[in-house]
């Protein structure tokens, strides 16, 4: 799958996105090696504290289908004019799994910017960090 088709995918799931309150919808595709994508959307909920990101919703579908070690590309879009930037749970939840993901942030039109995970979170702190006390 091309970084375009990932973006294009990630547009369709701004159909999806359940995002009565803010009113600002979100899609994510994520790409694994062998080939596989997860796609998400944001799903709000009235307790607005348990909203979920759609970057977090993707992620946790590849998580649970047994994709930990082989996460290749995330492109998540939202939108209007500005570029969708990953809030900052989202990208430690991603550092967890892959510290130097790519990441494709699009805006509204399919124009995107190629980023990687450890350009949006230098330092991160992960699971290398627990080693020693494991
Ligand atoms: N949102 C995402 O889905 N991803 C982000 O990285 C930023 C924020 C969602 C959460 C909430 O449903 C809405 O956008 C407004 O914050």
């Amino acid at each position: 799958m091309t970084d375009r088709e990932l973006v294009s995918l990630a547009h369709t799931m701004l159909e999806r996105a359940y995002a009565p309150y803010s009113h600002f919808p979100v899609g994510a595709a994520l790409l694994c090696r062998d080939g596989q994508v997860f796609t998400g959307c944001n799903v709000e909920n009235a307790a607005y504290g348990q909203c979920l990101c759609a970057e977090r919703t993707a992620l946790v579908k590849a998580v649970s289908e047994g994709h930990t070690s082989d996460l290749d590309t995330l492109a998540v879009i939202s939108r209007g004019d500005e570029f969708c930037w990953p809030c900052g749970a989202c990208r430690q939840m991603l550092y967890e799994f892959q510290p130097n993901l790519r990441i494709l942030v699009a805006r509204s039109d399919q124009t995107y910017k190629e980023v990687t995970l450890d350009q949006l979170m230098p330092h991160g702190f992960g699971p290398k960090h627990l080693k020693e006390f494991q």
